[in-house]
């Protein structure tokens, strides 16, 4: 058993994305996954895989919303990996997750913007006591060569890790999603590639 969690300060940032892809390429591996929807509020990835069922695709595991993170953690022993995507905005609720789960990622874009909370979010983590190997930063939504080196020497300078690989800013990506996919299964083997290669980095990691 395995708890990953995607967790950010900010919204929009890639929360549901990678666990979208990280829950669709682990079943496809052969694992059991409970993929817990903590964002009672949008409900993105229960909608989005009532949406890939609809239209005849392969269900990614056991997908449910949850209104508290008790819950969902008290079925962690039922399955090979639990992935918790988590709400909009850091919480109590990240801090209780942050205690338990074997990996947290924190996916953000390449600008300052993005690039502070996150790195203030995971140095929060560590002061409460979570061990840094246990914190990843996750790249997306990015675009130049030179913007992704800038982000991850901002990331590796302020001591944590960034995962290898990245996820670009592609509409192929959105649309993959809008049709009940993960980014790793686009129509395009490029893409797929790319986004492969982030996840195989989080699954390194765990
Ligand atoms: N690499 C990408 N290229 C283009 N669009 C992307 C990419 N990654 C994510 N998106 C889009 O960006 C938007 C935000 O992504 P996502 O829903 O994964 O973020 P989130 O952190 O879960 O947001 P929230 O905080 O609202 O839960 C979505 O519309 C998604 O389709
Ligand atoms: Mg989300």
């Amino acid at each position: 058993m395995a708890i990953i969690a995607f967790l950010s300060q900010k919204g929009g940032v890639g929360k549901s994305t990678l666990a979208r892809a990280f829950a669709c390429e682990a079943k496809k591996s052969g694992l059991s996954i409970k993929l817990a929807d903590l964002d009672t509020q949008q409900g993105t990835v229960s909608e989005w895989h009532r949406h890939r069922l609809n239209n005849g695709n392969d269900p990614v595991g056991s997908v449910e919303v949850f209104g508290k993170v008790r819950d969902a953690l008290e079925l962690a022993e039922s399955f090979d990996i639990l992935i918790l995507d988590g709400a909009p905005r850091a919480s109590t609720a990240t801090l209780e997750i942050a205690k338990v789960a074997d990996l947290l990622v924190l996916p953000t874009g390449a600008s300052r913007d993005d690039l502070i909370p996150t790195v203030l979010l995971a140095h929060e983590l560590v002061k409460k006591g979570v061990p840094p190997e246990r914190i990843g930063i996750a790249l997306v939504r990015v675009s130049t060569e030179s913007e992704i080196q800038d982000a991850n020497h901002y990331i590796t300078q302020a001591g944590h890790y960034c995962f290898k690989g990245h996820l670009p800013e592609k509409p192929a990506y959105r649309q993959a999603q809008n049709d009940g996919l993960a980014v790793t299964e686009t129509r395009y083997k490029s893409l797929n590639e790319r986004a492969d290669e982030l996840v195989q980095s989080i699954t390194d990691r765990l």
